[in-house]
């Protein structure tokens, strides 16, 4: 609890410094992800925008066995690619408040449980 409540504060207090708008959820910084600098996706965007969780889903225990990891599809590489920094240079979860993997989901009402084992940053198991 203290934790989070002086986190909060810090966000306000740099908010205030920078001068950016009411901002409680950690400030990822554009044009960091490795996708902010890129025309395309591993699909054309539409198709993604439509399909992309058929793409990661844990279909056959055949795939994940032989392990799709580095291949244009895992779930590695879309955190690898989608994943902004903070203004510290530090990886924000793509999953959290407003970034890449959660704005769409809260709209749609997605909850994602992915993540429970899955990590949200990159470079991590
Ligand atoms: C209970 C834990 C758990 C949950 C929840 C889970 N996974 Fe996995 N997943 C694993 C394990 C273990 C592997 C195999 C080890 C590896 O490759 O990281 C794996 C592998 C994968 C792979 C192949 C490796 C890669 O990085 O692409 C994909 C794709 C994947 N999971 C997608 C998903 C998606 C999408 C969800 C949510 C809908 C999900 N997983 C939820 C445990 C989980
Ligand atoms: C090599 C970098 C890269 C990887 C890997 C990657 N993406 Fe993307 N993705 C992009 C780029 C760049 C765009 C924006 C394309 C555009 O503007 O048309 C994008 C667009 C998207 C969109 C559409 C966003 C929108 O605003 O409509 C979705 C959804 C998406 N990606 C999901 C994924 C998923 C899921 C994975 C993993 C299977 C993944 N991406 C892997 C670079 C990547
Ligand atoms: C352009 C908006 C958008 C973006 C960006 C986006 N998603 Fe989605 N995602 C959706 C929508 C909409 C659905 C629900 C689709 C449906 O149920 O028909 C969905 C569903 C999913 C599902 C299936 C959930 C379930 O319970 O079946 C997974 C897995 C998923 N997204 C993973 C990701 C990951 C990982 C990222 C980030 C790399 C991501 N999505 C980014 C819009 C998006």
């Amino acid at each position: 609890m203290t934790r989070i409540s002086s986190m909060t504060l810090l966000a306000f207090a740099l908010s205030g410094l920078l001068g950016l708008g009411s901002a409680l959820a950690v400030e990822a910084v554009e044009g960091t992800a490795k996708a902010d600098k890129l025309e395309q996706c591993v699909e054309p965007t539409s198709v993604m925008r439509r399909n992309h969780f058929e793409f990661i889903k844990h279909q056959r225990d055949l795939t994940v066995r032989q392990g799709i990891r580095g291949s244009k599809h895992s779930l590695a590489g879309c955190v690898d690619c989608h994943a902004r920094k903070d203004s510290g240079g530090k990886f924000v979860p793509v999953n959290a408040e407003g970034q890449f993997c959660d704005a769409c989901h809260d709209y749609a009402a997605v909850s994602l449980k992915c993540f429970e084992c899955h990590s949200t940053v990159p470079g991590e198991k």
